[in-house]
């Protein structure tokens, strides 16, 4: 397998890095970055939950892709900012059959495990991952791409359009940015009032510590000196039946909703939320209702 793990590009790139930077990234990600076992165990948690978005939105993404190409055609190089466990690396890389796909993430738990999954799906030839990060200076510096992808990863930098900025001097003549967001969390229990009640908490506390999550991206990409040439809404709504991982899906993102509420609910209101994630993998009811936003913008 062809990896890279490039340092020239990391910038002061240190484990705890967040704690050095004024913005809030995700308090308790902050909270275990303190506890080794902590921190460990929430990397997983999100690995797990990017994981089962990929299999269980794996029909969503390929859609999404497929919008993505005709907006900008073929392209020999692809780089993924914030690339988490790679559902979006590996989903460029089968769209775009001749193409090189540089996964780049500032976390080497992620790189490491989007390793394993593009060596289980024979892909690890066309897929290199570089650690660094993206707040810094030369995140990207040495990077020259076709195309940029970046999903749900860009409301997590300290200042985005500073960022993006940098970006788009790694973008050949005639290539494309593409940034994909959520506009929020995915809902489950269609109707549920403590589900309801969370998901206002979980924006509440958002509010503070990720400003740019559901932002519209369109004026910041312009901040940035892009040009938008298309922007298209996605709304997933998946009813039954469901493919086979939503359960886990469901459970594994209310689990990690009722940690990031601790102290921010009443005790009978996390305790529900702990009794609602434990039975939602049996709900007839179950369903996933999301809407991501795609922008394309050029340099
Ligand atoms: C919500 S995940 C999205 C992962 C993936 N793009 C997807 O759509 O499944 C956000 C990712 O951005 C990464 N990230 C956050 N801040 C970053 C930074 N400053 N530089 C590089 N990567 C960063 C995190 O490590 C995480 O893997």
């Amino acid at each position: 397998m062809t990896q890279s793990h490039t340092h020239d590009h990391v910038h002061g790139h240190t484990h705890g890095h967040a704690h050095n930077q004024p913005h809030g990234h995700d308090k308790a990600h902050d909270h275990a970055h303190a506890h080794g076992h902590a921190h460990q165990h929430d990397h997983q948690d999100l690995a797990d939950i990017l994981d089962l978005d990929a299999e269980v939105l794996h029909d969503h993404l390929t859609e999404v892709m497929a919008w993505v190409h005709e907006q900008t055609g073929d392209v020999a190089t692809v780089l993924d900012l914030g690339a988490g466990t790679g559902a979006g690396t590996l989903a460029l890389a089968r769209r775009f059959p001749g193409a090189t796909v540089t996964a780049v993430d500032v976390s080497p738990q992620m790189l490491q495990h989007l390793r394993h999954k593009a060596q289980a799906a024979g892909l690890a030839d066309r897929i290199h991952t570089v650690e660094a990060d993206l707040d810094g200076a030369d995140g990207t510096k040495a990077a020259d791409a076709d195309l940029v992808w970046a999903a749900n990863s860009l409301h997590h930098l300290a200042d985005p359009v500073a960022s993006l900025a940098r970006i788009r001097g790694a973008i050949r003549p005639g290539g494309h940015l593409v940034a994909f967001e959520m506009d929020a969390f995915p809902r489950f229990l269609p109707g549920d009032e403590l589900e309801t009640r969370c998901h206002e908490a979980v924006t509440a506390m958002r509010a503070g510590d990720m400003p740019h999550l559901g932002a519209d991206w369109a004026p910041l990409l312009r901040a940035a000196g892009f040009t938008v040439q298309a922007q298209r809404r996605f709304e997933i709504d998946l009813e039954p039946p469901l493919p086979e991982a939503t359960g886990r899906y469901a459970q594994t993102s209310l689990r990690r909703l009722r940690q990031g509420l601790e102290g921010r609910l009443s005790p009978e209101d996390l305790a529900a939320l702990e009794a609602l994630a434990e039975a939602v993998p049996t709900r007839p009811d179950l369903t996933v209702r999301a809407r991501r936003t795609a922008w394309v913008a050029t340099p």
